[in-house]
C-alpha cells in the first residue's frame, strides 16, 4: 500500500538548513495499522506530510497503491490525496468559515459523493458526540472537540489510506477510545490502511506494528 524508499528531506530557510529525514524507508501493507513513534522533532509530521503529498521529498521515492506520489506534480498530488487519503492534521486545520458539519461534508462534496451525505455526516457527528454542535464554527469548539471533527473529516469518505498526525493528542481517555474505534471500524469494514503518528502508548498498543523514528543528531 505504501512504499517509502530512501527518502531525504531537509528544510531550508535562507542559509539555515535543517536535515530532518535521511534515507528513511518503510513499507505498509494494505489494511495494516502502523503507528509511528519518536521524540518531538524527530520528523513524524514531516514524514506524514510527504506521504500525503502535502510537501515534496528532496530525493527518494514514495509509492501509494502503485502510484508514484513522488513523481506527481502538486495538482496530481492534490487530486490523489482528495480521493484516496484522509489526513488528520496535528493542529486540525479545520476551515474557519465552515461549520462543523460543513467541514466534515467537504471531502464528500469534493469527491462528488453527495448521495446520503447528510446522513453520513450526522452519523459521524453522533459517533464523536458532537451532533448538537453541527452548526458551530471551529473557533467555538474546544481543542479536543476540534480534533474529533478533524478525525471525522478525514474518514467521512472512507479513504483507502488514513494518515493521522497525533489524532488523539488533545483527547481524554474516553474520546481517545472513540477515535480508535472509528479508525478500527474503517480498517475492518473497508480494509483501510492506517498510519498514525502518536506519542500515546495506548494508541501504539492498538497498532499491528510500531515504527520508531529517531531524530537526526543535533549539530548537523
Ligand atoms: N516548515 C519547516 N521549516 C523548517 N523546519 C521545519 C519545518 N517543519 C518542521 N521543521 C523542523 O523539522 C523537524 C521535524 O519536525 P516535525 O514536525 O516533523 O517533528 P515531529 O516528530 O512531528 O514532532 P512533534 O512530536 O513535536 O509533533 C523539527 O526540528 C522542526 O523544527
Ligand atoms: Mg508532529
Amino acid at each position: 500500500m505504501i512504499a517509502v524508499k530512501e527518502i531525504n528531506k531537509t528544510y531550508r530557510q535562507g542559509s539555515v538548513t535543517r536535515p530532518v529525514l535521511s534515507l528513511v524507508s518503510l513499507q505498509v501493507e494494505k489494511g495494516e495499522f502502523v503507528a509511528i513513534q519518536g521524540p518531538s522533532g524527530s520528523g513524524k509530521s514531516t514524514l506524514l506530510n510527504l506521504i500525503a503529498g502535502l510537501d515534496a521529498v528532496d530525493s527518494g521515492s514514495i509509492e501509494i497503491n502503485g502510484c508514484l506520489m513522488s513523481g506527481f506534480n502538486e495538482q496530481q498530488r492534490t487530486l490523489f490525496r482528495r480521493r484516496h487519503i484522509g489526513f488528520v492534521f496535528q493542529f486540525f486545520s479545520l476551515i474557519p468559515t465552515l461549520t462543523v458539519a460543513e467541514n466534515i461534508a467537504l471531502s464528500l462534496e469534493l469527491n462528488h459523493l453527495t448521495a446520503g451525505m447528510n446522513a453520513r455526516v450526522e452519523e459521524l457527528l453522533d459517533n464523536i458526540g458532537l451532533l448538537e454542535r453541527r452548526s458551530s464554527f471551529p473557533d467555538q469548539l474546544s481543542g479536543g472537540e476540534q480534533q474529533r471533527v478533524a478525525v471525522a473529516r478525514a474518514i467521512v469518505h472512507k479513504p483507502a489510506l488514513v494518515l493521522a498526525d497525533e489524532p488523539t493528542g488533545n483527547l481524554d481517555i474516553e474520546n481517545e477510545a472513540i477515535v480508535l474505534r472509528l479508525l478500527a471500524e474503517l480498517k475492518q469494514q473497508y480494509s483501510s490502511t492506517l498510519l498514525v503518528a502518536t506519542h500515546s502508548d495506548d494508541v501504539a498498543a492498538r497498532a499491528d506494528r510500531v515504527l520508531q523514528l529517531y531524530g537526526l543528531a543535533e549539530g548537523r
